[in-house]
């Protein structure tokens, strides 16, 4: 299957409810050029995403997350060099200049980004500037605007709105800013949310009630919704599709309970290792060694190479394409994915390199409820050392 294959591939029970496709990425490619050289942020990238549907897109910092949806809200710098198609209800967004994007921002496409104090105005109470983002696209009264804003507190579980509304940012707490920012984004009913990093610096309990409020928004809104997280932990349980991100492209992808089930590309292993685990309790974790490619001078062949317990010299000079798996609706690129596929519990691929231990179990349960069982590390080595290496 090639690459245009995947891009057009058959509607599918995965492929968000009712099936129409809000936003469509095409072969999207970022390039910075800089004084030492050419930052290659994101390289074909390529997903639909549907009315209603949450997809969830995870993979270390700096693997090109951020700057895929600033593309999307056309916020880039003007010095990024901008490849592929961006199409939102079937208009094209590649370039379009900063004001012709501006009746698609906020209206039909809007961000939650991760920081709420940057993005909300400290002079101004959260109400008014609630009402001013409802008045950039309405033409209503202020009273109704705040009528709006009010509503969409509201919406987004503050207590007493009506009050909140005419508090400043400060007195919120940091889980009342983010629902504040959620209602920011919402209050001109956009068909699409972007959630950048929305819990990053929330505690755990809190993270969980932002991300029960987002799934709420879109059983009410009917919003499609794309979270970009570096926890793959976060988005268990709570996307229906989930996109992993490596080195500025597209590594895996699939149906959350494909991909947390079965890997095909060791990346993903390998990050799913990194998951704070109640069944690790007491035990270490396991990162993947080694640090992310430089995008300014990515590896030959596939850029996990340098890191990845499976690679063979076929990794190391020719890059894979995304393909779709042995599994329907599944796709990884990776060259051994069917190798891969053969090895009961990968987690051991990457079990010796161990790094602080897991001590808070409610912590880990709330942060991850559905994450699969692993099994014990110390059996995972004993059996590591037993085994034969694999072979291609
Ligand atoms: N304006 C810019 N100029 C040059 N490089 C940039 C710029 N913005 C982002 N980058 C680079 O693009 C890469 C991807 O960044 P980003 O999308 O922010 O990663 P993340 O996955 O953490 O969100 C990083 O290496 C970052 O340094
Ligand atoms: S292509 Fe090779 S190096 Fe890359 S992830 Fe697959 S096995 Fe590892
Ligand atoms: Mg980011």
């Amino acid at each position: 299957m090639s690459e245009l294959d995947v891009m057009n591939e058959p509607e599918s029970a995965t492929e968000g409810l009712g099936g129409d496709k809000l936003l469509k990425v095409e072969n999207l490619s970022v390039d910075f050029p800089t004084d030492d050289g050419v930052v290659h942020a994101v390289r074909d990238v390529s997903f639909t995403l549907g009315a209603g549907e949450v997809l969830g897109i995870v993979g270390e910092s700096g693997s090109g997350k951020s700057v895929s949806s600033m593309a999307i809200m056309g916020l880039l710098p003007k010095t990024a060099r901008i490849g592929g198609s961006i199409k939102f209800k079937g208009k094209e967004l590649v370039g379009l200049s900063y004001k012709q994007m501006q009746p698609v921002r906020g209206n039909g496409v809007a961000m939650i980004f991760q920081d709420p104090m940057t993005s909300l105005n400290p002079v101004y109470t959260v109400g008014w500037q609630l009402a001013e983002a409802y008045l950039a696209h309405h033409d209503v009264s202020k009273k109704a605007a705040w009528a709006k804003a009010v509503e969409a507190l509201e919406l987004v579980g503050i207590p007493q709105p009506d009050r909140r509304a005419s508090q400043y940012p400060h007195e919120f707490s940091g889980g009342m800013r983010q629902r504040a920012m959620i209602a920011m984004s919402i209050i001109n009913d956009p068909d699409v949310i972007i959630a950048d990093e929305p819990t990053t610096a929330l505690d755990v309990t809190v993270q969980a009630q932002i991300l029960d409020t987002l799934l709420r928004i879109r059983d009410e809104t009917s919003a499609g919704i794309m979270i970009i997280t570096h926890d793959l932990g976060v988005v268990a349980g709570m996307v229906d599709r989930v996109q992993v991100m490596y080195g500025g492209t597209v590594v895996e992808q699939g149906s959350v309970d494909e991909v947390f089930e079965a890997q095909r590309m060791p990346y993903t292993v390998g990050l799913l290792g990194s998951i704070p685990n109640p069944n690790l309790l007491g035990k270490r974790l396991t990162p993947i060694k080694g640090a992310p490619p430089s995008l300014m001078n990515l590896p030959q062949g596939c850029s996990f190479s340098p890191r990845c317990p499976l690679a063979i010299d076929e990794c190391r000079e020719t890059e894979p394409q995304l393909l779709e798996t042995d599994r329907l609706g599944h796709f990884a690129r990776c060259h051994r994915s069917a190798h891969l596929a053969t090895i009961e519990n990968p987690q051991r691929l990457f079990a010796h390199e161990e790094i602080g231990v897991v001590e808070n179990p409610a912590a880990l349960t709330m942060a991850n409820p559905d994450i699969p069982v692993a099994e014990d590390l110390d059996d995972v080595e004993a059996r590591l050392q037993e085994e034969e290496k694999p072979t291609s």
